[in-house]
């Protein structure tokens, strides 16, 4: 018995993680769940499941979720949703908050020396070096959840290092894929939002349609295994059939494959190095059809071509990166900047940006504060003009 903390139970990849629950009851156990502030949902599934503790991000919400959960401690704030990632009883944490937020509790549940199963790439992104070398210090066991990344590790399962001569990522390309400048300066919010072969949350879906995910992943993919970015290559797959790729030097190339469907890639994380027979969907080759690549448009969409830059310079330069892209992202949601903005407001952020050495979580919060602070006074000014 598997006994997990899932943070972001009400998000995508939570409600997936929840899902493996219901299709193994008799292998995982929920000990604690953690969310902002969505209290109908977290209370619903606290109900179901009947974790020991529950945890709220919004202090506000504390006293009517516990009324709705006798006897399971209900906390909140910050402390709260990191109790929940170090509940003693937890074997290992999903992590699966959205976005930067995502760092504290994960980082200290490494402290704790749990299993980790990331899906919060912002992790590795802001604080990658650090958390690595963590990792590696405590020996503690972390397994990626991005559908790319566990692509790469069951491609370099038994793999000699020295014999990989590349990471090839691939992406969906997203809703916008094949568009024009012209077509990129009308998007609306909705059309952002309506990815071709994924349900993921706002977040990470906004940043599929501008490709800073997969920049993002090119950052976590180079802290996970160790690769630098000159030998992480991406190509748009507009399928996501083949999940990414490893070339080796003879010219061999293995890929993996197999339905878009985020639950495999959980699943292999907490059940690594085992694969569990499972009655997830498969892939019928019937009726697949033609795969395509093609090599992404780093002038239409320069949020990868950033990425790349920001993890080239270094520092403080990927934390600043992540958090710029936050705030232009959250303003592009409320409808308040358009979404060719979105690069404008990472570039500026990032070519005022002061960098600092992140060695300790402290600056690369300082790191993450000081480019929001940036960012927020860029979209100001963007949103006026
Ligand atoms: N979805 C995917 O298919 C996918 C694939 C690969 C990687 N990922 C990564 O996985 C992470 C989650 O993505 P998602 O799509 O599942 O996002 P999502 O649907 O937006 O869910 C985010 C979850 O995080 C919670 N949350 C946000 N801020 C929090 C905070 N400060 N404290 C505690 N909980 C907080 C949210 O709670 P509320 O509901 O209360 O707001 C929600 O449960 C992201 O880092 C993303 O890049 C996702």
């Amino acid at each position: 018995m598997k006994r997990l903390a899932i943070l972001g139970s009400t998000g995508s990849i939570g409600q997936s993680a929840l899902s493996l629950v219901d299709l193994f009851p008799d292998q995982f156990q929920v000990v604690t769940l953690a969310a902002k502030s969505n209290a109908d949902l977290l209370s619903q599934q606290a109900l179901k499941y009947r974790p020991k503790l529950v945890a709220l991000y919004a202090e506000a919400s504390r006293p009517e979720i516990a009324a709705r959960l006798p006897g399971i401690r209900v906390a909140s704030g910050q402390t709260g949703i990191t109790e929940a990632a170090v509940h003693p009883d937890v074997d290992a944490v999903i992590a699966a908050i959205s976005g930067a937020a995502g760092l504290i509790p994960t980082f200290n549940a490494i402290l704790g020396g749990k299993d980790i199963a990331l899906a919060n790439k912002e992790t590795l992104v802001t604080a990658g070096r650090l958390v690595m070398s963590t990792v590696s210090r405590l020996k503690v066991k972390l397994l990626p959840v991005d559908s790319e990344h566990s692509a790469l590790h069951q491609c370099l399962r038994g793999a000699c290092r020295d014999e990989v001569t590349r990471l090839v990522l691939t992406a969906s390309g997203g809703p916008f894929f094949r568009h024009t400048r012209e077509q990129l300066d009308q998007v609306t919010v909705e059309q952002a939002l309506n990815h071709p072969t994924w349900r993921m949350g706002r977040k990470i879906t906004i940043d599929s349609a501008t490709l800073m995910n997969k920049g993002l992943e090119v950052i976590e993919a180079h802290h996970l295994f160790a690769v630098g970015p000159d030998k992480i290559t991406v190509v748009i797959h507009p399928q996501s059939t083949v999940h990414s790729m490893v070339e080796f030097v003879d010219g061999t190339v293995l890929a993996q494959m197999n339905v878009p469907d985020m639950r495999s890639a959980i699943l292999y994380a907490l059940t690594y190095p085992e694969r569990w027979q499972s009655p997830l969907p498969r892939l019928d080759f019937s009726k697949l059809g033609p795969l395509e690549f093609h090599p992404p448009d780093l002038q239409l969409f320069p949020c990868l071509r950033m990425a790349y830059q920001a993890l080239e310079s270094g520092r403080s330069y990927p934390a600043a990166l992540n958090a710029a892209n936050e705030v232009a992202v959250d303003w592009f949601l409320k409808g308040r900047l358009s979404f060719n903005t979105i690069p404008r407001v990472i570039d500026r952020v990032l070519i005022d940006h002061q960098p600092i050495e992140v060695d300790d979580l402290e600056a690369v919060l300082e790191a993450d504060r000081e480019a929001r602070r940036s960012a927020q006074a860029v979209v100001e000014k963007l949103a006026c003009g």
